[in-house]
């Protein structure tokens, strides 16, 4: 397994029941087919397609990068049923320079971050998505390029099939890619995975069918259990309309429709966080282990006068709802690094101070790239106090925090702003509910593990029961919040004041919204081990 090669092989099951099931729903006649591999490592789809397709003119194109792979593929292939031309070469160069179509296409293509493409790479990439306005401009991986290209070279009645990464159902990016494959396909068929189908693999993963012709035509999903379920086909699709409306981005797949129009109407009707206040992301130290420090080592370098209190992890505060001094004070005591040092204030005078940001450029923090943008290296931008902050990952739910202990926060949180006549302590007590917690559910993205994510826009835009109270009536919240043993417990009150008696909701509506959360809840928290070997 390799992060820059993007190479995550396929289990032999998986790649012969992909190759079996587009036989059996896709080739209906005799005539020949022509197949693209578009990076096949090994060659394990070639083999499938040779095994499936033995009374079949077969004609394969196969392409990869690593030669090392295609040393191994090659000598195999005269024992292949079909014939066989296989390349050594950048699929993303070698696609340029071949205008043929396919009847079928099909492999799991390299998953390589933008970051770790060359310059020509990413080029390459724009330029193949260029070719799909759907699909933006903007590279993030190197998948969608792979996508979007095979889309473009299919027979009008072609069929794909692809093992991609399972953020295509929950990022920005994928929505555009959800709206290009309804325009191109008139089915569209998702297999999602209740347990991670690749071993040492950290993103869950999909397998896309994908039909340019269909008589039951749609969008289906359809959630795999175990390796057996797919190999022996025992699973169902349903199809999801709404989505194929794009009422909501697909990772909403295992909602029934009612739910989904409900969270539609809601989204119409309620003002977003950002009616309220701003967010911005916390600060950028380069280098929390050494901007960050423990009491120890800011009594050791006598760094008090120059420390101020900060809140690094969500961990730390964990099953909080308010910062207090307290409770900031029993981290400190805990030994956690709860201090920043602002060394831009450093007296340069003291040896200790100017031993410590020697340590710095012992260490060679000072030729990070983001301190080699500062006018000295250590002086660390944008330090401010927010009112409150809000964690953007987190495992059970999310956290919204007032901030009574004047502390900083990292880029691991956003900072709120509150806008005009609009109040802290009103926002976050609005902020837990089963509403707004089920619809972080459904705008956010989750990984292997189970951690939820929302980017800031995703927090921004999600409804909110404001509800202005005042000081004592928070006060409560937070003792009460602090008390009790679960969130649903938290949840039940504030229910009862947001959605019932301020919004007006039905209790029936209500409990639509805590079955929304859990099911979705349910999803993320069930990813985690592989069951395929
Ligand atoms: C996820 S692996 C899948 C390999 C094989 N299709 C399978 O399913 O087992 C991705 C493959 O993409 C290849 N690869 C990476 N970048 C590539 C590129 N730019 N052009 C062609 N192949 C590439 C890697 O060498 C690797 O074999």
């Amino acid at each position: 397994m390799s992060k820059k090669s993007g190479s995550y092989y396929t289990p032999e099951s998986v790649a012969n029941f992909m190759v079996s099931y587009m036989r059996d729903k896709y080739y209906s006649t005799n005539q020949g087919l022509k197949v693209l591999e578009p990076s096949c490592g090994d060659g394990v789809f070639l083999k499938a397609l040779s095994n499936n397709f033995v009374d079949t003119k077969l004609i394969v194109e196969a392409v990869d990068l690593d030669k090392s792979a295609i040393e191994k593929v090659t000598p195999l292939l005269d024992t292949f049923h079909g014939v066989y031309k296989v390349t050594n070469a950048d699929y993303l160069e070698w696609c340029f320079k071949h205008d043929v179509r396919y009847d079928f296409i099909i492999g799991n293509p390299p998953y390589i971050s933008k970051k770790l493409l060359t310059e020509e790479q990413r080029e390459n990439c724009r330029k193949i998505h260029s070719q799909n306005t759907e699909f933006g401009r903007e590279i993030h991986n190197i998948w969608t390029a792979f996508l979007c290209d095979g889309i473009s070279r299919l027979k009008e009645n072609g069929a794909m099939a692809f093992v991609l990464p399972a953020e295509l159902l929950k990022v920005k990016f994928g929505e555009k890619i959800q709206r290009a494959l309804l325009k191109e396909f008139q089915r569209v068929e998702v297999f999602t995975f209740s347990k991670n189908v690749f071993p040492n693999i950290e993103q869950d993963t999909i397998i896309l069918f994908l039909f340019k012709n269909s008589k039951e035509q749609g969008l289906y999903f359809t959630t795999i259990d175990s390796s057996s379920c797919l190999i022996k086909r025992k699973f169902r699709l349903k199809r999801k309309r709404s989505l194929e409306a794009m009422k909501l981005k697909w990772s909403a797949y295992p909602l029934l429709e009612k739910h989904i129009n409900k969270i539609t109407h809601i989204k119409k009707c309620l003002p977003p966080i950002l009616s309220y206040c701003e967010t911005i992301p916390g600060i950028v130290t380069a280098a929390n282990d050494y901007f960050i420090a423990s009491k120890s080592v800011v009594d050791e370098f006598e760094l008090g006068g120059i420390s101020t209190p900060i809140v690094q992890k969500g961990v730390f505060v964990n099953g909080c709802v308010k910062l207090s001094k307290e409770k900031f004070n029993s981290l400190v005591e805990g030994g956690k690094p709860a201090f920043f040092l602002d060394l831009s204030k450093a007296d340069l005078a003291n040896k200790k101070h100017q031993n410590y940001i020697n340590i710095g450029t012992q260490r060679k923090i000072d030729q990070r790239y983001k301190c080699t943008l500062r006018d000295k290296w250590y002086e660390v931008p944008g330090a401010w106090v927010p009112e409150g902050f809000f964690f953007k990952r987190c495992h059970d739910y999310p956290k919204l925090i007032f901030n009574d202990a004047d502390a900083l926060v990292t880029d691991a949180s956003y900072r709120i702003k509150m806008k005009g006549e609009y109040d802290i302590r009103s926002l976050i007590f609005s902020f837990y509910n089963s509403l707004t917690l089920a619809l972080s559910e459904v705008q956010g993205r989750y990984y292997g593990g189970g951690v939820l994510e929302l980017t800031p826009l995703e927090f921004k835009s999600l409804p909110i029961p404001y509800m202005s109270i005042n000081e004592e009536m928070f006060n409560e919240f937070v003792e009460s919040f602090h008390k009790k043993k679960s969130i649903q417990d938290v949840l039940a009150d504030n229910d009862e004041v947001l959605l019932i008696n301020h919004l007006g909701m039905s209790r029936g509506d209500v409990a639509s919204l805590r079955e929304i959360r859990e099911i979705l809840m349910a999803r993320r928290l069930s990813i985690s081990k592989s069951q395929f070997s």
